[in-house]
Parts: structure tokens; C-alpha cells; sequence
């Protein structure tokens, strides 16, 4: 005990309790867990069957409330991103409908949606959008997973992480209770339930599944050339070594006779 003073084991004790204290103060969210992601570390990459899967689940359910309003549908095909064929892309644009004009006679008109589109908002204005969710809007997704603190690992969490409210607290009606968003209560009803969409490729539809995927999705959506910079900073590391060792033997050579 005499090594220590007494205000270092006071200082230690008062750190663990606080480091027992229950996580969720007041207000205070709820950390999200760290996922395992295959896009993380510097040779991550994008897994294209979760894109794929992640795709539909935005297409099937988010996209009834959120736009995506950075990303054309061609985007789609593009190399590092879920990678569909061109007829894949043309049939998943021919489903939404896009407004166009003015024409010959200065009217605005609706069309099917082409590969160079970008994703429309489900709503034609904010106002509509607020209007239809009880006065919340439904924020763009495009750069949804860099917009959070805590980026994908937040976003697969919050999707995941509806529970029932504990006791005593108040939910004014048309908000929901969700630990993980800042101060436990949402405008978003939960948005997935197991089963809710029939992957192609047989992965079970839990609900865990389809938060990961859709993220993984989001998180493409936010950054689509993330493989091409890593792939690129890979070569310039190569270039930059071999440059070093190049330099090093060079130098010996020039400074050989000065000693
Ligand atoms: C019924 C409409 C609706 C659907 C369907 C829906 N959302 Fe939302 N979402 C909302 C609304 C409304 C908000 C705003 C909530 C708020 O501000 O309290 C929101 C907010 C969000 C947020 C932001 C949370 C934050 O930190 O502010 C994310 C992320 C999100 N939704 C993702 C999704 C994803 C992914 C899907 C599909 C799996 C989805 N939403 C489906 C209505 C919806």
C-alpha cells in the first residue's frame, strides 16, 4: 500500500466505477457493436453477393422512404460495386418512374426510368416526405455511412437494435425506441422483420442478415471507388519502396569514394 498513495487508489477505484456504470447515461446512445466487415483494413474489399442482396433490400424496403439521390443506376454495373449485367441494370431502372421535360409543349412528364438516372426520392418534396412520416424526414442514404458517427458498424446497429422501450419511458406516438439513435427515440417504425425480403441467392432473411447486407450496400454507396483507391495506394507503396531502394543503391555509389 505505501507505494502507492492514496490518491492513486482513490483515482483507480473511481475508474472502475465509472467504468461499471451503466453505458447509457441519460440521453447518451447506446455503442454500437464493431462488425468484421470485409470492406475494413487496407486490403478490404467489397463482398459483391452481400452488394447484391444489400441492393434488394434497399429497393424492396428503404427505398419506399429514402432516396439515394448519388447513385444512377449504371452505377450499379460498375466495376467494385455489386456488378449486375447491363440487362440487370436496364430492368432494375425500368421499375422506377422519373420525371423529365420540359417537352415540345412545356410540359413536365413521367417516364421509366434509364441507366443514367439517378435513384429518385420516393416523395416530390421535403415537405411530402415529412408530411407522410409525422413530421420526420427520411434523410438521403447515398452518404449515409459516413454522415454517422460510428459509420457502417452504427448504421447495421441501429437497424438492428429496435427493442421494446423499458419501463417509464415516454413515446410520444409515432416515435419508437431505439438505443442506439441519440436519445433512444426515432421517427423510423423498425424497418426490417425476419423474412421481410426472398434473397435469390437462399441466404436466410434475418433480420441481422439484412441489416449487415443492407449496409454493406450503404456503405458502397458512399464510397463506390474505395477498391480502386486502396488498389492504388497498394501500387504507390510498391512504387515508393522500390523507388527507396533504388535511391539507397545509388547514393552508395555516388558517395563510395568520399570517405
Ligand atoms: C416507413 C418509412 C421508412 C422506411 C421503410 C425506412 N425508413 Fe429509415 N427513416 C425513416 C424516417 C422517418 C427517418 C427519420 C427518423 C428520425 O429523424 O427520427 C429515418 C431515418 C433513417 C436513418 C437515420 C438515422 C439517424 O441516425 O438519424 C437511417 C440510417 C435509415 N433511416 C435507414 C433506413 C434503412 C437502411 C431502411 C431500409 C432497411 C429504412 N431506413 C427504411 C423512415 C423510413
Amino acid at each position: 500500500m505505501k507505494r502507492f498513495g492514496f490518491k492513486a487508489v482513490l483515482g483507480a477505484a473511481l475508474l472502475v466505477a465509472s467504468l461499471s456504470a451503466p453505458a447509457q447515461a441519460a440521453g447518451e446512445a447506446k455503442h454500437p457493436a464493431a462488425m468484421d466487415w470485409n470492406f475494413n483494413g487496407p486490403f478490404g474489399t467489397y463482398d459483391r453477393n452481400a452488394l447484391r442482396r444489400g441492393f434488394q433490400v434497399y429497393a424492396e424496403v428503404c427505398a419506399s422512404c429514402h432516396s439515394l439521390n448519388q447513385i444512377a443506376f449504371r452505377n450499379l454495373g460498375q466495376e467494385g460495386g455489386p456488378e449486375f449485367s447491363e440487362a440487370e441494370v436496364k430492368a432494375i431502372a425500368r421499375d422506377y418512374i422519373v420525371e423529365d421535360g420540359p417537352d415540345d409543349y412545356g410540359d413536365m412528364f413521367e417516364r421509366a426510368a434509364l441507366a443514367r438516372d439517378k435513384f429518385p426520392s420516393p416523395y416530390p418534396n421535403e415537405n411530402a416526405a415529412r408530411a407522410a412520416n409525422g413530421g420526420a424526414y427520411p434523410p438521403d442514404l447515398s452518404l449515409i455511412t459516413k454522415a454517422r458517427g460510428g459509420g457502417a458498424d452504427y448504421i447495421h446497429a441501429l437497424l438492428s437494435g429496435y427493442e421494446d422501450a423499458p419501463e417509464g419511458t415516454e413515446l410520444r406516438a409515432g416515435l419508437y425506441y431505439n438505443p442506439y439513435m441519440a436519445g433512444g427515440k426515432i421517427a423510423m417504425p423498425a424497418p426490417l422483420l425476419e423474412e421481410l425480403v426472398e434473397y435469390g441467392d437462399g441466404t436466410p432473411a434475418t433480420v441481422e442478415q439484412m441489416s449487415m447486407d443492407v449496409t454493406h450496400f450503404l456503405a458502397w454507396a458512399a464510397e463506390p471507388e474505395l477498391e480502386q483507391r486502396k488498389r492504388m495506394g497498394f501500387m504507390v507503396l510498391i512504387y515508393l519502396t522500390i523507388f527507396a531502394g533504388l535511391m539507397f543503391f545509388s547514393m552508395r555509389k555516388i558517395w563510395a569514394d568520399q570517405h
